[in-house]
């Protein structure tokens, strides 16, 4: 008996304690507590480091939430830039960096069933010498740009115009200028960045203008927007200047060959003002950003000074900070946004020729080597790119033109378009020192990316 109850007494303490650490455990582990104990542990260690390598800045964009709240907040801003904008002093670079959220971000790294199906940019050029190419021609395109106008300015060899693309796993869906401007019905379609969107922009509208009787269309005068319209369809082609996204001190479409660039790394308000309401949007940017360093101007630095960073950081802030504006602008539904990766450059011919010594001056074939890759084509800025655009998922489609305008060593200007200084008897006697092999002949390269552009929309 006495054995009995002394063993259920001693029981009791046992259960006892199992309950109190079953219990302790539960409060320890649940979801909350260790919320919480992260939470601590990193702010802890966030009190150990350097605080301003730690600062992350909210770019300044216009905060729409599509779903319904309006939340346009333009802040009182510092000075916007412009080409006058200077540099009182410049500071080491203090670390800080661009820092945004996806409100909506349900979709990490989708690929549409489109991309799936076949990977239109893999593939090759045919030579296509029948009446379908070249898409349009120069002569009869009233917007043709003297930069790009190679016919014009007395290239005679004319293949560059007859290359179509043919991706290996199926067909791009025929040009069709009607279908396109059925699909443009009503709606605003912009080209966002520098020149080689400027040229894909110019493409554009001689691609369809064709098909609008001259006095139903119009082309407003250049200036940092400059929109060209078609009265029927009650659509607009419209190209903004902005080389690097961001707002910077080389956004005068005219006046922007300055020897100090400068950015606001956190801020696309003054661009983003303008294509806000575009329908369907096509950004570039990577040219600009192709020198050692830049000068970032952060909106809360007063009194001018400015901080010094290689570019391709730069141009990665540039890109978060649009990618904050898609984030909080874009409803995949209502509005289309593109991302046209870098253009490639042929600069020197030895890459694809080894042993010469010229650049594009003088080429009139593709490249045939498969994969062929240029080292002006920077991967890890591809890499930075392709990051961006994953986190975007369904707002922002990519049309990667690298892989495709990388075999055209053929498709530039070199010394057949307009130069803007005088050249002088040395330079005249040697064309490939002043061959640009930068832009792209117009019929040409551009057209394709349009027809990328089309097979998407
Ligand atoms: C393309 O076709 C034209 C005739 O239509 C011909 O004169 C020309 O030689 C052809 N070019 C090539 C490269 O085959
Ligand atoms: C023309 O398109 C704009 C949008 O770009 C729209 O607001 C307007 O109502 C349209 N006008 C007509 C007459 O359809
Ligand atoms: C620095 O430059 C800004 C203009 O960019 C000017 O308004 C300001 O007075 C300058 N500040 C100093 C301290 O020089
Ligand atoms: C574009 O295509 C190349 C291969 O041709 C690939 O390496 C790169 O990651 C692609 N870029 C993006 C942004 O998808």
């Amino acid at each position: 008996m006495s054995q009995r109850w002394s063993r259920k007494k001693s029981r009791l303490p046992l259960a006892g304690l199992l309950f109190i650490l079953v219990v302790t455990f539960m409060i320890l582990f649940n979801e909350r507590s260790i919320q919480q104990i992260h939470h601590h542990a990193a702010s802890h260690t966030q009190n150990l480091r350097e605080p301003s390598t730690f600062d992350f800045v909210k770019p300044n964009v216009p905060r729409i939430n599509y779903l319904g709240a309006h939340g346009f907040c333009f802040e009182k801003n510092a000075e916007v830039l412009d080409r006058f904008s200077k540099c009182n002093s410049t500071k080491e670079y203090s670390g800080k960096k661009i820092g945004w959220v996806d409100p909506f971000e349900d979709h990490p790294g989708q690929v549409t069933k489109e991309e799936q199906k076949c990977d239109v940019f893999s593939g090759k050029w045919v030579f296509d010498n029948s009446s379908s190419y070249p898409l349009h021609k120069e002569s009869q395109c009233p917007y043709m740009s003297d930069q790009l106008a190679c016919q014009k300015h007395g290239r005679k060899d004319l293949e560059y115009q007859h290359w179509r693309w043919q991706p290996h796993a199926c067909n791009l869906k025929r040009w069709n200028a009607i279908e396109m401007w059925e699909k443009l019905r009503g709606k605003r379609l912009m080209f966002v960045g520098d020149s080689l969107n400027r040229g894909q922009w110019i493409s554009m509208v001689c691609l369809l203008q064709s098909v609008i009787p001259r006095d139903k269309q119009s082309m407003s005068p250049n200036a940092h927007l400059t929109i060209f319209r078609a009265e029927d369809y009650n659509a607009t082609v419209e190209f903004l200047w902005a080389p690097l996204l961001v707002e910077s001190n080389s956004d005068d479409p005219v006046n922007h060959r300055l020897s100090e660039r400068i950015i606001r790394p956190d801020s696309v308000l003054k661009h983003a003002s303008k294509w806000q309401h575009a329908d369907i949007l096509i950004f570039n940017t990577y040219l600009w950003w192709r020198q050692d360093s830049v000068k970032l101007r952060w909106s809360s630095e007063e009194k001018g000074s400015c901080e010094e960073v290689k570019s391709a950081e730069g141009m990665e802030m540039a890109m978060d900070s649009w990618g904050d504006w898609v984030a909080n602008n874009v409803d995949p539904n209502k509005k289309r946004v593109f991302f046209v990766t870098m253009s490639p450059t042929h600069q020197w011919s030895r890459e694809w020729n080894p042993g010469s010594e010229g650049n594009c001056y003088g080429e009139k074939k593709p490249i045939e080597e498969e994969s062929y890759w240029g080292s002006g084509s920077d991967i890890p800025t591809m890499r930075m790119v392709k990051r961006v655009l994953e986190r975007l998922g369904p707002k922002v489609s990519v049309i990667n033109i690298t892989q495709l305008s990388e075999y055209r060593k053929d498709g530039h200007p070199s010394v057949y378009r307009k130069f803007w200084e005088p050249l002088n008897e040395d330079r005249l006697k040697n064309p490939a020192s002043y061959s640009d092999c930068t832009h792209w002949c117009v019929p040409g390269v551009p057209d394709v990316w349009n027809q990328l552009l089309f097979h998407f929309l």
